[in-house]
Order: C-alpha cells, then structure tokens, then sequence
C-alpha cells in the first residue's frame, strides 16, 4: 500500500489544462459516483459543489491506477474533504449511501429526464419542477408555453436519448459535406465535440466549416441547411449568430451555429434480415426508416480556424456539463497567464495584443502548455 500511496502523492498539476486526460481510465465506479454527486449539485444551483465533485472526479481520470484502499486517498490532491469520504466509502461499502439517497430522490430523477430534453437548461427544468411537472407526460399540459426547440426536443425524446454511433455519426458527416459542397467545393469540413476526442458514441454530432477564402463562407449555413431541409433531412433547426461580419466581442463566443435535429436515413442494410419470411403484420404504423440525431454546425473564418476548433473540441464547459477541459483552458489563460482565451482567439490583457494562430499546436504554446492532442482532453 505504501507503494500505491507514493503513486498518489505524485505532482499532480493544479490544472485539467496541464494534465493527459485519456478518455479511459482506471477508477470508473468512483468516477461515476463523484459525478452523480456533481449533477445533483448543479441540480440545486450550487456551482461550487458541482466544480468539487467535478474536479475531484477530474483529477481521478489521470490516476495511473485503480484505487483500492481507503488509506490512498488521503494523499489525493484537489480532492476537498467531502469527495474524499465518498471515495472513501465506496472502498469500504461498494456503495455511498449519499449517491444512493441522490439517485433515489425525487427531485434528482425529475430533472435528469426535463434537462435531457432538447431546449431545456437547469432554470426552465427546475421551474417546471416547482410548478409540479415531474415527467415529460406533464408537459403535455404547457404545451402551449413550450419554445419551438423544446416541442421538437420532446417529439423526438426516445431518438435523442439513443447515443449517436460513430457509424452514424460519419452518415451524418456525408449529407453535411454533400450539402455544404454542392454550394463550395472545397468547403473545409471537420467533426469535432467527442467524436475527435475519440469517444465511439455522443449525445451528438458536431462539425467546424471554414475555408480560406472568407467570402464563400457568406451565407453558406444557411443555403446548405435549406437544401437539407428541402431534401426531408431535418427535423427543426435554428440558426444563431451573425451571418458573418467580422466584430468580435471579448467574451462571448459568437460563430454562425446551427442547432439542428436530422432525420438520418438507417443504413442500407447488406441484407434484409426479414427476407422470404412473412411476418404478422401486428403494429399497423409504416415501419421508419430514420432516426432523429442532434447536430450542430459551426462556421468559422479562416483566421479563427485554430481556435474554434480548440474551443469546439472540448471536453465541454457550459455550466452544468460535466466534462470540463474548456473550463479549466479558459481558467488557466485567465489566472495564470492574465490571457483572455475564447474560440475566437487569444488576448493578452497586459500587453493588449491578440495571437494569431494556425494550429491548436500554436494556441497551447502560446499559453506555455505542453500540447495535448484531442483524445489526452477527456477532461
Ligand atoms: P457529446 O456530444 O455528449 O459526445 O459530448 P461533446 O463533448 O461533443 O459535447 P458538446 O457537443 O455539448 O460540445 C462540444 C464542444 O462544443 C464543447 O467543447 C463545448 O464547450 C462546445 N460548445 C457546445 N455548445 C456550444 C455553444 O453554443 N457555443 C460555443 N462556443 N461552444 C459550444
Ligand atoms: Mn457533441
Ligand atoms: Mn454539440
């Protein structure tokens, strides 16, 4: 033990940014645990329960090792008092009674199912619980109330519940590019979000459009995604952000983004497996032949390429997700190097200058970071 207990006292750096974060790793069931007790605190608007939880999940994802002793976890680094109990106890116990209590209660599972609907964040999820909405067949009754992006989101509930396969993931990419390319040939497209993490399934799919020429990406969203819809490929879909003029706000991120739900075909089956077998016809309704997906498409100039995919790649950040690379990136530009990093690019704010890059390689020197390729940022 006092072996594994010197693995553990090892350096850790204070910073996700700074640390190989590898999608699998060896202490799953405490990581999972850490990260119900982190949903639950974002549940309850307390961001800086869900950054603890967060973070000491985070830091566990690095660990060379699976833990097995109550003993080792003392040492732990960026791990407060109370995640340590957890871990703690589910060496000891298997279980955490407080994980079990959270997972049991009502107000956990309520909103676990609003916010797992499309257009629905933790404010709008809460409200309605408050309002006594405890599952989506109470929803039928606001209907009216709900935003057009919510009513898609509940139409389609089982479908987007589905993880997206990597399979159909790369079907997504082809009728993205098709479209984007009748338009502009040499449209640059790239998946990114989990899928360039190298996760084999998503909550989504996620696509960077650019080109070097910055005129032909003027109106381009917007062209290819009604050739999709005028094709039946897309369910609902609202399109964010300016149609492309230069200005450039310091915080936010505002690249032309479409939030959309696709109808992707099925794949062509090699062959049908019903084949010169005649089935009862039991269910009377015309068997589908697509499935619901969530895409989103972002488009970038050319010049903020680099740092639209960095931002883009993730992990993610948005409060109250759960991964959180962009967060700690963002937190160490800011602290440690007094730099103000979106996915529009990089600003010193002593020397009040931008830096301009042309890979994700730049951007990490620029910070003084070790570069970390896409799948070390499972963070
Ligand atoms: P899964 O989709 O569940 O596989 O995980 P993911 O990591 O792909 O998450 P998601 O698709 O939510 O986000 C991918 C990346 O895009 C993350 O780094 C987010 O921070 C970023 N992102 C998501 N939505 C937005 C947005 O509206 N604006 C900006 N600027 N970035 C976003
Ligand atoms: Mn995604
Ligand atoms: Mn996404």
């Amino acid at each position: 033990s006092s072996v594994s207990s010197d693995k553990a006292t090892q350096e850790t750096p204070s910073y996700a940014c700074q640390r190989r974060t590898p999608l699998h790793h060896h202490n799953k069931e405490i990581v999972d645990a850490l990260q119900i007790l982190a949903l639950s605190a974002s549940f309850q608007g307390s961001e800086a329960r869900y950054l603890g939880f967060t973070r000491a999940a985070s830091v566990l994802k690095c660990l060379p090792f699976t833990l097995q002793s109550a003993e080792e976890v003392k040492d732990l680094q960026f791990c407060g008092g109370h995640s340590k109990t957890v871990i703690q106890e589910i060496l000891e116990d298997r279980v955490c009674r407080e994980v079990e209590m959270v997972k049991n209660s009502e107000h956990y599972q309520s909103m676990k199912v609003l916010t797992g609907i499309f257009g629905v964040g933790i404010r709008t999820a809460d409200k309605w619980y408050r309002d006594g909405i405890r599952s989506l067949s109470d929803l039928n009754e606001i209907e009216g109330k709900l935003t057009g992006e919510q009513k898609a989101g509940l139409l389609h509930y089982t479908d987007l519940q589905q993880p997206v396969t990597r399979d159909e993931a790369e079907r997504v990419e082809q009728l993205v590019k098709g479209a984007l390319q009748s338009f502009v040939p040499d449209v640059q497209v790239t998946m990114t979000g989990g899928f360039r993490r190298g996760k084999q399934e998503g909550h989504d799919v996620d696509f960077l459009i650019t080109h070097p020429n910055e005129e032909a990406l003027n109106g381009l969203l917007r062209k290819a995604v009604a050739w999709l819809d005028s094709k039946g490929s897309i369910l609902y879909h609202h399109i964010k952000g300016r149609s492309h003029n230069f200005a450039r706000s310091s915080t936010m991120d505002g690249h032309e983004t479409c939030y959309a739900i696709f109808a992707l075909p099925n794949a062509c089956p090699e062959k049908s497996p019903d084949a010169g077998t005649i089935q009862p016809d039991l269910d009377k309704s015309p068997p589908r032949n697509w499935k619901a997906v969530r895409v989103d498409l972002v488009v970038a100039p050319y010049s903020e390429y680099s740092y639209a995919l960095l931002g883009w790649t993730g992990s993610k950040f948005f409060y109250p997700l759960l991964q959180h690379f962009e967060r700690e990136l963002r937190r160490f530009s800011l602290q440690v190097k007094k730099m103000s990093l979106n996915s529009h690019g990089l600003f010193d704010i002593e020397k009040k200058c931008h830096y301009p890059a042309t890979s994700e390689e730049e951007i990490f020197a620029h910070l003084g970071l070790l570069y970390l390729t896409p799948s070390e940022r499972n963070a």
